[in-house]
């Protein structure tokens, strides 16, 4: 469920229209919601409630500062994978003890800057990564909380560039390796291990490769506390998906999850955390664009807009679905006629959706694409010239600018000219 619904033939972003907001600032741009943030922030919280656990919000999937301080002040944590959003979630008022560091490429000056300012643990991915952890926090005269993530091998069935829990992918240690490099772990003085890290990918649409992924967690918990590891925090990665396509079967809800958590996890007397960011923004947000041209091609038609695959990416990347929806609610029974979707940018990639039935358009008319706060704008880069698009929050009646656009004059300016020029 979200806060985006037509009004009077309008569509709304909770009680602000989309219109009023296209002309203050301009096609195309993101517009995110309050309130279907903090209720998908909820849905997980409420979803472990019985167990002591946190929220950590995989920032990745949305960073901009307003959107992070708006869950932090809802009690949420934050997973991060860089220096630069450990930065984003401290300078939102994250408090350190409340931040999760992941990722396979941690440098060292990454992991002493969390070490400096404080940190929930790091989920360590690697043997040389512990090695690296270890020599930071001894030269820091601390020792690092740690996990570490394992790889269960199970098959998340999912888009393949968004699978993480198979052997073959770069991520976390083998399961069956696992007792071998805790021992490995306990035996250096710079880390204290405190648990266990698994991830297995992204929109998961289907809970039985958690539960499998979490069994072999909680017998990996049982060996190694066997084998002295005191395992108190179980993280257990993001993942879970969202309905791109409002015509498919719904996909598995929080509450439902948690339910597998308990089921697999909650004898063990853990402390949770997970890591959803997807959930959370993904249908939280909207790309808004504006109709520039419909084209007559040969034996097809084209809808050019504003919106291009610089500024919307993940249909060009992963062949992903986003429903688009005229900013003018159409006449009930209004004729439907297929047609692609398409950008300004020179490839033949910058398509957002072919064949796609929609009611009758033309230039000048707004469009939205659903479920696109998460991995939107974070995604968006300047090919082709075109400036990053504005971000905008509403909150019931209010909004307002939270990344406005560049200049060409800033954008242009960024570039510096080296003295023999
Ligand atoms: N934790 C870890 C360690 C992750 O790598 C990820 C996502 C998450 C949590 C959050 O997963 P989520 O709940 O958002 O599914 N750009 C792609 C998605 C990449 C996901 C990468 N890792 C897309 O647009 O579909």
């Amino acid at each position: 469920m979200d806060h985006f619904l037509y009004r009077d033939g309008a569509l709304f972003a909770e009680d602000v229209a989309i219109a009023e907001i296209a002309k203050a600032v301009g096609t195309p741009f993101y517009v995110y919601s309050t309130a279907t943030l903090l209720r998908h922030f909820r849905l997980f919280d409420e979803a472990l409630d019985g167990m002591e656990h946190l929220v950590c919000y995989a920032m990745k999937a949305n960073s901009n500062q307003a959107v992070l301080q708006t869950l932090a002040q809802a009690g949420a944590g934050m997973d991060v994978v860089s220096g630069g959003e450990y930065l984003r979630a401290k300078a939102a008022g994250v408090p350190g003890e409340r931040i999760v560091f992941s990722g396979v490429g941690k440098t060292r000056e990454e992991i002493t800057l969390a070490l400096k300012g404080g940190i929930r643990q790091f989920n360590v991915e690697s043997e040389p990564e512990m090695l690296v952890l270890d020599a930071c926090a001894q030269a820091l005269g601390v020792t690092a909380p740690i996990t570490i993530r394992v790889n269960p091998d199970v098959d998340a069935k999912t888009h393949a560039k968004i699978a993480t829990g198979k052997s073959e992918n770069k991520f976390g240690i083998p399961i069956a390796k696992a007792r071998e490099v805790y021992r490995m772990a306990a035996d250096l003085p710079g880390l204290d291990v405190i648990g266990i890290d698994v991830h297995i990918g992204s929109q998961l649409t289907d809970l039985e490769p958690y539960r499998q992924a979490y069994e072999k967690v909680a017998e990996l918990t049982q060996t190694l506390r066997s084998d002295g590891h005191n395992i108190k925090r179980l993280d257990l990665g993001g993942g879970l998906g969202i309905p791109y396509a409002r015509s498919n079967a719904a996909p598995p809800l929080p509450m439902d999850y948690g339910q597998v958590v308990r089921d697999t996890l909650g004898h063990l007397g853990c402390e949770i955390e997970i890591e959803p960011g997807r959930l959370i923004a993904g249908n939280a947000g909207l790309m808004i664009s504006e109709v520039i041209y419909v084209k007559e091609g040969e034996g097809r038609e084209f809808l050019i807009l504003d919106g291009a695959m610089n500024d919307l990416i993940r249909p060009a990347m992963y062949e992903a679905h986003h429903d688009i929806i005229p900013v003018v609610e159409p006449a009930v029974g209004a004729e439907q006629r297929p047609i692609d979707i398409v950008g300004p940018v020179c490839e033949s990639g910058d398509t957002f959706a072919k064949q796609r039935l929609m009611p009758p358009l033309s230039a000048g008319d707004l469009v939205a694409f659903r479920s696109a706060g998460a991995y939107g704008a974070v995604m968006s880069s300047e090919y082709n010239s075109r400036p990053l698009i504005p971000e905008v929050l509403v909150r019931s009646d209010q909004f307002a600018v939270i990344r406005a656009r560049p200049t060409f004059d800033e954008m242009i300016k960024r570039d510096t000219i080296p003295s023999w020029l």
